[in-house]
């Protein structure tokens, strides 16, 4: 490729193809494609039911409303993600309360989870950074005693494994939301879906993703005639339409291949950059994290260049990067909340050195070497 941008979706003629086929369909917004892309991501994770929706921040927020988080209430999280997370919880009213993470892995730290949780904490929502699982059986441990709800925010992580089992199989959770923005591991334009084993919570997100409205005659409270449908909860249009679904059940049929060639390049960058002064990586497993993005770990003074000098010098070869993440503390409208940096060490000291570099599945070999052959060279 000529220019290696840090993740990009992988479109072929087949995905092409389904879309057109769905457009030539009675249906362009929701109708029998999402319902059988629910049904594939449901055979793909293992959950029971899937929600698809118009993408992964409207997944989050109806998965908080489905639990009846208010302002009342706070929700746990990580400050090393991207601010969609978050802001669910504040779509909610609820106060924020961020745990700083384990840097080895840019996860969420379980042992900060028990240091903040109450008996208002209502949500913790554990982000699977860059495709690696959290800790879920100690998250759910620590739940439990407080009968706190669990949503797994999973937008880095289909395709991934945690305990032998894919991710979005909800075994340590009562939620996990996905997105299919066109850098995650499948693409659908836009889009998002939550999965759930519970069938109270997959019929409130169903009404709640279609304005609260039911048309389900089991659920009506009164039936004047065939036109009735009753609004019982207020909800949104977080539709997802039969054009996306359509590429996203195409997609999911390539996730395995995905995920194997992303595992397949982290190994080799995972074997390359094991022994260099100045470039550390996180605490991966192979086998177990989609790899959503690579994070490399690198020590600016030791190589005697700053951040800017180092994404600088990668774009001259033709190399994109980018920072996963800016600590949602940082940002104006959380610092005006009251956040103090100084609460967060370890994400601290994990974003002044965080770098990502390219990790997709279209890469060829030769596009792998030139990013090892780059990164090696960053102190000469
Ligand atoms: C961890 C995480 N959560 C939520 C989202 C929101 O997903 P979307 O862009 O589909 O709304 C993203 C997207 O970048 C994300 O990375």
């Amino acid at each position: 490729m000529s220019f290696l941008p840090y993740s990009c979706q992988s479109v072929d003629e087949e995905d092409i193809q389904t879309v057109i086929n769905t457009l030539r369909s009675p249906y362009l917004t929701q109708g029998p494609k999402v319902k059988e892309f629910e049904e594939a991501l449901c055979e793909f994770t293992g959950a029971k039911y899937a929600v698809a929706v118009s993408n992964g921040t409207a997944a989050l927020h109806l998965a908080m409303l489905a639990c009846k988080t208010n302002n009342t209430h706070n929700v746990i999280t990580t400050p090393n993600t991207f601010v969609a997370t978050s802001n669910s919880a504040l779509y909610c009213g609820s106060k924020v309360l961020f745990a700083d993470i384990d840097n080895k892995t840019g996860n969420i730290d379980p042992n900060n989870i028990v240091k903040l949780i109450s008996k208002d904490t209502r949500v913790i929502i554990p982000v699977h950074f860059a495709g690696q699982s959290c800790n879920m059986k100690k998250i759910h441990r620590i739940a439990e005693e407080f009968d706190t709800k669990i949503i797994e925010d999973g937008s880095h992580a289909l395709g991934g494994s945690y305990n032998g089992k894919p991710i979005g199989n909800c075994e340590f959770s009562d939620m996990c939301t996905f997105s299919f923005h066109p850098v995650k591991p499948i693409a659908t334009g836009e889009g998002g879906a939550i999965t759930t084993n519970d069938k109270e919570l997959y019929d409130k997100l169903v009404m709640l993703r279609s304005h609260g409205i039911t048309k389900e005659e089991s659920k009506l409270k009164d039936n004047e005639g065939p036109w009735y449908y009753e609004m019982q909860l207020l909800g949104y249009n977080y539709r997802l339409t039969d054009i996306q679904a359509a590429l996203g059940i195409s997609q999911l049929k390539k996730l395995k291949t995905f995920t194997q060639k992303r595992q397949h390049i982290a190994g080799i960058y995972n074997k390359e950059f094991n022994n260099i002064d100045g470039v550390n990586i996180l605490d991966t497993k192979t086998d177990e994290s989609s790899y959503h993005l690579y994070v490399t770990s690198i020590d600016y003074q030791m190589i005697g260049k700053t951040r800017q000098e180092v994404m600088q010098e990668l774009k001259e070869k033709g190399i994109g990067s980018q920072v996963h993440y800016i600590p949602v503390y940082k940002q104006p409208y959380y610092k005006q909340l009251g956040y103090k940096q100084k609460h967060f060490p370890n994400c601290e000291e994990y974003y002044s050195k965080a770098l990502s570099i390219p990790i997709f599945p279209k890469m060829s070999e030769t596009d792998i070497k030139t990013v090892v052959s780059a990164i090696k060279c960053l102190k000469d």
